[in-house]
């Protein structure tokens, strides 16, 4: 099942190593240390091998591909002899891309982009194109009467306003291309209802959004260890240091809010209450792609007792996210062969802030994603 993987920021931190960690577990070179489908309990028929897996995508930048690896490998994120060894995959990968459609009106550079992936998966002769935004997070978008509908969203992409953001024009496009999407950041994406709707009227599935690597990955798991042990959670406050690309574009507050609001929600909806304090963003440069994320959370027990616990997490993001990236890669692709249409709650496991999932504790997502991928690999229409 030969798939196509279109990542939207492919040049991006994220993007490169998820295109570096598919070419060597393609070429055997690594183990798929991160990604979960190999884990037993999820590995089977019916999702893509890594060895039909094909790259491509969009980037504003145009910094090469190699060039990108390189750096990554400079800073600690990827082994340098990858990078040298997989020489000429990137090169082939670097054929793939193309640039960010730029001017005319927001219809035309969506047909430039939905033109690009019908070409590249009949170029590659592609069962399915997954396309998968790891672009730069966006600020929240602008209401507009046009995202009401198909046919209002149409009418109004054909003027001269932006009716969409970046995501969401790269959304459209790919449902318009038939291209179920993925997205793995906090921005707008899919999740506006005339853009759902055309989804569901093209017989794709889509999953989002903001992939879960660090600081929310932990909560996910203590929150729920809170609630069931009946212990008042009176503060919850954390303090986020990162650097790279992802950081600095979330030093730009509208960006930073959009993620901060990605973040608690999983403590309000797992809880019941939301406890005193805030999440907060810092951009340090020094960081480069390594995040460091302290907590403290003070909490209450019998007799109203006072304690605290606090937990320091340091991750290197894009050696957390890639894997996360060719998991949801295939098993979207997976899921579209099986027929599976609208949003895939049951990929709620990965993300910060799921769409339609019942859960945010990560033990009860595990259980709804070991089921979906049981019933995919059955051959049922999950
Ligand atoms: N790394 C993690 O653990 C993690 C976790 C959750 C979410 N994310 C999200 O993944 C995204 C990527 O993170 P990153 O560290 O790779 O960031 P990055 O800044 O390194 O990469 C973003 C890329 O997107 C490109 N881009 C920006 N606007 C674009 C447009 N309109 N069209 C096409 N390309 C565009 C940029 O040129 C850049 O190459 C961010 O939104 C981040 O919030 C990352």
């Amino acid at each position: 099942m030969r798939t196509g993987v279109w990542l939207v920021g492919a040049r991006g931190s994220v993007a490169t190593t998820s295109i570096v960690g598919g070419l060597a577990l393609r070429a055997g070179l690594t183990a798929p240390t991160g990604c979960v489908t190999e884990l037993p309990a999820l590995r089977g028929p019916a999702l893509p091998a890594f060895t039909d897996l094909v790259f491509g995508g969009h980037d504003l930048a145009t910094t090469p591909l190699t060039k990108r690896a390189e750096t990554l490998a400079d800073a600690g994120v990827l082994p340098g002899r990858l990078a040298a060894t997989l020489a000429a995959d990137l090169a082939a990968v670097e054929e793939e891309l193309r640039p960010a459609p730029t001017g005319g009106t927001q219809a035309e550079r969506a047909a430039t982009v939905v033109a690009d992936l019908a070409a590249f998966r009949q170029r590659h002769r592609l069962a399915r194109v997954v396309v998968v935004n790891v672009s730069a997070t966006e600020a929240a978008a602008r209401p507009h009467p046009g995202h009401a509908d198909p046919a209002a969203l149409r009418a109004a992409l054909a003027g001269p306003d932006e009716v969409l953001p970046p995501s969401s024009l790269y959304a459209y496009a790919a449902v318009e291309a038939g291209c179920p999407y993925v997205d793995f950041t906090p921005s707008t994406g899919l999740r506006l209802p005339a853009l759902a709707e055309l989804a569901v009227a093209r017989d794709l599935p889509y999953a989002g959004h903001d992939g879960k690597t660090g600081e929310t990955l932990v909560k996910s798991v203590l929150a729920p260890m809170f609630a069931m042990r009946h212990l008042a959670v009176r503060s919850w406050s954390g303090v986020n240091l990162l650097g790279g690309g992802d950081g600095a574009t979330l030093a730009d507050p509208a960006a930073n809010a959009a993620k901060v609001e990605s973040k608690q929600r999983v403590l309000g909806e797992t809880l019941g209450y939301l406890p005193q304090g805030q999440t907060r963003i810092e951009y340090v440069e020094e960081l480069g792609d390594f995040k460091t994320a302290w907590d403290l959370i003070t909490f209450a027990g019998f007799l109203g007792t006072g304690m605290r616990m606090e937990f320091t997490w340091h991750g290197c993001d894009s050696a957390l996210a890639a894997p996360l990236v060719l998991d949801l890669a295939r098993l979207t692709a997976a899921a579209h062969a099986a027929g599976r249409v609208g949003p895939l709650s049951e990929l709620a496991f990965f993300f910060k802030d799921p769409l339609d999932s019942p859960t945010h504790s990560l033990s009860e997502q595990w259980q709804r994603l070991v089921e979906f991928t049981g019933r995919l690999h059955a051959g049922g229409a999950a």
